[in-house]
This record gives structure tokens, C-alpha cells and sequence, in this order.
């Protein structure tokens, strides 16, 4: 979604701004711009459609100046054209925001009828006016910022700049995330920490309703209330590096290549591997629940909805899937003994964000797993348990989604432990198996060269569909959701065993359908379904295991062979070859593969 990049200080703003922007560009969007005040206290605007490049080639490297405000623009109210995008300029006000502003209309009309005009479709527009008018009443660039942030309603974060205000940017948050920081002598606002990576050496995770007032070496912050409050100023761990993409092509393939270690690096934050053991996880208890509601959106909902397998087999544990934006507007009959696990790259995504809250206002006991330990979402779950991925770039979820896998595979088996469903034989076959995933999932990446071959075929498809039972099925939701996201081609995964209900009418001479089954003792009925769609002309490719890939050798089916994993560990490797299918024919289609058409890393607006 949009992202927000602020700096106060004595350098070259722009040169500050445009590197942030850059460094958003994964959040997706499809405008961007920036403002930067000169020496004599006036501000410059320079706005684009369309990429951070096209801004840059607007510029021409001309504005000079140390304090200034920056925004990628993800459109929601007005189209995505330079008239719309940020900063928007009101008299002495320029402002750049996130999210939206619900009570806009009244506010327009009101600022309307006190003879002021728009030149924008924007919400945002509303609140920079509010803000000039404050000023105009003779209010300071603090006092006009707590006075406007009483008028709105909706989910935002807000940077502002003031004309004649040299160092000074004052910023706002609720329900969407900002956050202040300190380098050598700039102040910063953000709305992401990769934003100034390399640059924060200290931050301020900024808190719901907080708002503050930036400059070179200070950061001033002002709770809902508008009291002065103090927030931890922790030490930016954001490297530069982690936001390059080094000699790889994308971020996304960057990402592919680092799930042997980061899944590894989850697996050891949950396992003991030398005793064999689950370590306790502090809070975490599975003991008395009755039931356990998992609640994502996206890839993370089929993280969980792999997870559900596991926590009913391993620990016994009823689990109920939602997907966070019908959860929320539903009434969840909630039961004595429930417990709730929020599902979350980001952190931040509103329906998720939401569920979570509902959770909570109901009494439930919430869990929230999470790759950002300084989210919303982990800030305000009862329980936090922590994915290890790092910064994940690509728009397309690879290497959170194996650490959701990993983390939530040794949720099931600590789970089963404290239910008593597990003796210690069965807990360490458990981590054993789990510990080797990692070396399994790089021996999956070497079938890469195989994938590709057979991705080409998919590049002229009009239509994919996958398949899998069981664990394999969400992990086929998974698989189209990534070959829809980055190659725009239509995929669908089903049940393997719910073909026959529907969605076996699709299949025609030359359809691609994709089978998920390695060998496990559902993999005969799979086959069945894969006799079923080959004998209607579909062109299957199976990816197995080697004894999978024996049971159909003769047959007419295309194999990618990967490492047999065992029951938790197999979802993690078939994800390896899941990604780099949709990978390559993306590729080939030649899309933009790390910030794929109309989609945003982090939907942090409903
Ligand atoms: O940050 P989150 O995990 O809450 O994001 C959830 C979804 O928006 C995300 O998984 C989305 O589906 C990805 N683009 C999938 O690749």
C-alpha cells in the first residue's frame, strides 16, 4: 500500500526521499511524489503517475533543501493520475497520508463551504486544508496537527511539512502504521523501517493514536490524548542490504533462495534439535483450549489452513480457518475454551488487524504469528509467536509462507505435547523430521532447471488448475493464488476429490493441471483424479516425491521429483517448487514480478 517517507534535517531531503521511496516500491503503488522545503522556507512539490522513475525524471535532481516529505501512492479514492497523487498542497500545508479518511465527504463540504477548492478526487486533500485553516487561526504546526486529528475518522498515518517551518515534519498514526526515527543528524518519519535503511540508526515504533513532531536529533510525541508521552527508542536493525536484491534478478527468486536458511532459523527458534524436543514457547498454551481459530488473509490463510491438518492429527486440537475479511463482518459463535492465531507477514493488514480485535473485545485468548515483531499485530495480541523470515520484499509471500509453515508445524507438535497427545518418541520423530526440512528445501531448489523447462509450457495457457488432498489442497490454493498474483494467467486450486463435483467441466485437450502429491496414503486416490483429468486431454505435471515418481513412471504425466519430507516437512519443499513454477512463468511473460499490477505488499485499508 502507500508508503511515507519524512525527513527533517540539513542534507539533501530529495536524495534522502527518493532512496525511501525506493526502498517502498515493494509495498506496491502507482503514483508517487515528494515535497521539499528550500533555504527560504518555501516548498517545492514534484508529483508522477506511474513509478518512482518517472518521478526522478520529473526532477532532474533540482531541489535543494534538508526537510521534506515523500509518498508512493496505492489509489483508492480518485484515479491513479499526477493530480491525485501526494504530497497535496493546501496554502502553507503540504501532507502525504496512508490509509483513508472515512468522514471525508463532510469534511469536504464543510471546508467547501468556507470558500476553499479541491484539485484533487483525494481524501487527503480534506485534512491538508484542515490543516492550513488551523494554521490560519494561528495555530502551530504541533497544536494545528492534535487539533485536525480530532476531526477525522477512519484508519491513516499523516506526514506534514509548513511553509517557513525549516526542520521540522510533524506526523500522525492511527490504524496505520509510522514510524520516527533518529539518524547522525536528520529526524525521520516512515511508514516502513526499510524506508531508511541505512540511514535510522535509532526508531520509535509510533502507537495507535500517537502523533509526532520531528526534527534533526528530536522526536517529540504526543499520545491520543495529546499528553506528552515517551516511547522506547530502539536501536534501527534495518541493513541496507537487506534491501538489495544482490546479484539475483528479483527480490522474489532472492527470497526462494533464502527459505533453507530463514526457515531454518525459525525452526531453531521453536525446536530444540539436539535434546529433540519443542522448546516452550513463553505464553503459548494449547493445554485447555477447545478450539483453535485460525484467521489470515491470503497466502498466510493457507498457511493456515495447511496448519489445520496438523493441530487436528498431531494434537487433537478442533480447528475452525477464516479468512479475516468475512470473519470480522460475521458474529463468530464463539465457545468456551477458544483460542485465536492471527496469521501475518506484515503485521498491519486491516481485516487481520481487525479480526484480531474482535477477538480480543469477545475475551478470547489471541495468538498473533508474525514476521514483523514491531507490528500492530504483535503489539496487541495476547501471545506473540515470531516468524523468522526477515524483510520480505517481493509482493508475492515465498519465504514468510515456509516460516508461517515452519513455526505453525511446531506450534502442532507443542501443542500435541501439552495435550498429552505426543509421547517423547513422537515429539522427537517430529523435530527430527522438521529439522531436516531446511536441507531438503535446498535440494528442491535444484530441480529449478527442470521447472523452468516445464514453466514454459504454461506461459500460453488461458487457463491452470492445481490439485491436492489433504495438506496438498491449501498448498494448491497456494500455488494459483502465486501463479495468479505474478503471471496474471488463471489459476484455480481445488480438492483433488471434489474434481468430479465441477470443475472437472474445465478440463479440454491441453489444459495444465498441476498435481500436488508426493507418496503418502492418499496418494493412490490422487492418482486417481490425475487418470481422471488425463483422460479428457489435460497435460498433467505431478509434483512428487521418488516414490511417487515411481508409482507413475510409463505414465503420461510430467514429474518434478523433489526429496521426500514426511508429513510436516512435505508442504514446506513442494512450496519451493509451487514458487519457482509461478516464478519462471512469470518470467517468461515477462511481468513485473516483484511488484506484480494493482497489488500492495501490506493491504492496510480494507
Ligand atoms: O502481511 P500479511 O501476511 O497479513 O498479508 C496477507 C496477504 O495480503 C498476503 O499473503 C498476500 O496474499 C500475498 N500477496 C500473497 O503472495
Amino acid at each position: 500500500m502507500c508508503g511515507i517517507v519524512g525527513v527533517a534535517g540539513s542534507g539533501r531531503a530529495q536524495d534522502v526521499i527518493l532512496e525511501g521511496l525506493r526502498r517502498l516500491e515493494y509495498r506496491g503503488y502507482d503514483s508517487a511524489g515528494l515535497a521539499v522545503m528550500g533555504a527560504d522556507g518555501a516548498v517545492t512539490r514534484v508529483r508522477a503517475a506511474g513509478k518512482v522513475a518517472e518521478l526522478e525524471r520529473r526532477l532532474d535532481g533540482r531541489l535543494e533543501g534538508g526537510t521534506g516529505i515523500g509518498h508512493t501512492r496505492w489509489a483508492t479514492h480518485g484515479e491513479a493520475n499526477d493530480a491525485n497523487a501526494h504530497p497535496h498542497r493546501a496554502g502553507r500545508v503540504h501532507l502525504v497520508h496512508n490509509g483513508i479518511i472515512e468522514n471525508f465527504k463532510a469534511l469536504k463540504a464543510e471546508i467547501a463551504a468556507a470558500g476553499r477548492s479541491f484539485t484533487s478526487d483525494t481524501d487527503t486533500e480534506a485534512v491538508a486544508h484542515l490543516l492550513d485553516m488551523a494554521v490560519e487561526d494561528g495555530l502551530a504546526p504541533r497544536e494545528a496537527m492534535l487539533h485536525v486529528l480530532g476531526r477525522l475518522e477512519g484508519a491513516f498515518a499523516l506526514a506534514a511539512v509548513f511553509d517557513g517551518e525549516e526542520q521540522l515534519v510533524v506526523g500522525a498514526r492511527r490504524g496505520a502504521p509510522l514510524i520516527a526515527a533518529l539518524g547522525d543528524e536528520e529526524g525521520f518519519l516512515a511508514s516502513d523501517l526499510m524506508a531508511l535503511a541505512g540511514r535510522a540508526r535509532r526508531v520509535a515504533y509510533l502507537e495507535e493514536g500517537d502523533m509526532a513532531v520531528v526534527r534533526p536529533g528530536s522526536i517529540e510525541i504526543h499520545d491520543r490524548t495529546g499528553a506528552r508521552v515517551e516511547r522506547p527508542l530502539a536501536i534501527a536493525e534495518a541493513s541496507a542490504a537487506l534491501a538489495e536484491k544482490g546479484n539475483h534478478r528479483h527480490f522474489m527468486i532472492k527470497e526462494i533462495y533464502e527459505q533453507p536458511e530463514v526457515v531454518g532459523r525459525t525452526l531453531a527458534h521453536y525446536l530444540d534439535a539436539v535434546e529433540g524436543r519443542v522448546r516452550p514457547a513463553e505464553g503459548v498454551d494449547f493445554t485447555t483450549a477447545r478450539r483453535l481459530l485460525i484467521v489470515g488473509c491470503g497466502t498466510a490463510a493457507y498457511a493456515g489452513q495447511v496448519a489445520r491438518y496438523w493441530f487436528e492429527e498431531v494434537a487433537g486440537l478442533p480447528v475452525q480457518v477464516d479468512i479475516a475479511s468475512e470473519f470480522r463482518y460475521r458474529e463468530p459463535a464463539f465457545m468456551d475454551g477458544d483460542m485465536a492465531l492471527f496469521i501475518s507477514q506484515s503485521g498491519e493488514t486491516a481485516d487481520t488487524l481487525e479480526a484480531l480485535r474482535l477477538c480480543r473485545r469477545a475475551g478470547v485468548e489471541t495468538i498473533a504469528l508474525v514476521n514483523t515483531p514491531h507490528s500492530t499485530m504483535a503489539r496487541e495480541a495476547g501471545q506473540v509467536a515470531p516468524t523468522l523470515a526477515g524483510p520480505e520484499i517481493g509482493v508475492a509471500s515465498t519465504k514468510a509462507f515456509t516460516c508461517q509453515l515452519a513455526a505453525l508445524a511446531s506450534l502442532a507438535v507443542m501443542a500435541g505435547r501439552q495435550r498429552g497427545r505426543l509421547e517423547d518418541a513422537a515429539e522427537t520423530a517430529h523435530v527430527e523430521a522438521l529439522m531436516a526440512a531446511p536441507g531438503l528445501m535446498t535440494r528442491a531448489l535444484d530441480a529449478e532447471a527442470r521447472i523452468e523447462t516445464l514453466a514454459h509450457e504454461l506461459t500460453g495457457a488461458s487457463l491452470v488448475l492445481y490439485l491436492g488432498r489433504n495438506q496438498f489442497y491449501p498448498l494448491a490454493l497456494e500455488a494459483a493464488l502465486k501463479l495468479k498474483e505474478i503471471s496474471y494467467l488463471h489459476a484455480e486450486g481445488y480438492a483433488a476429490g471434489e474434481l468430479k463435483h465441477g470443475p472437472i467441466a474445465l478440463v479440454e485437450d491441453g489444459v495444465p493441471v498441476i498435481v500436488i502429491a508426493p507418496m503418502d496414503p492418499l496418494f493412490d486416490k490422487t492418482r486417481s483424479s490425475i487418470e481422471q483429468v488425463q483422460s479428457r486431454g489435460a497435460s498433467v505435471i505431478c509434483i512428487t516425491d521418488p516414490e511417487g515418481a515411481a508409482a507413475l513412471e510409463g505414465e503420461p504425466a510430467r514429474v518434478i521429483a523433489l526429496p521426500a519430507a514426511g508429513r510436516l516437512g512435505a508442504p514446506l519443499v513442494g512450496a519451493v517448487a509451487i514458487q519457482l513454477l509461478a516464478y519462471h512463468v512469470a518470467v517468461h511473460k515477462g511481468t513485473d514480478v516483484d511488484q506484480p499490477r494493482n497489488l500492495a505488499k501490506s493491504v492496510t485499508v480494507e
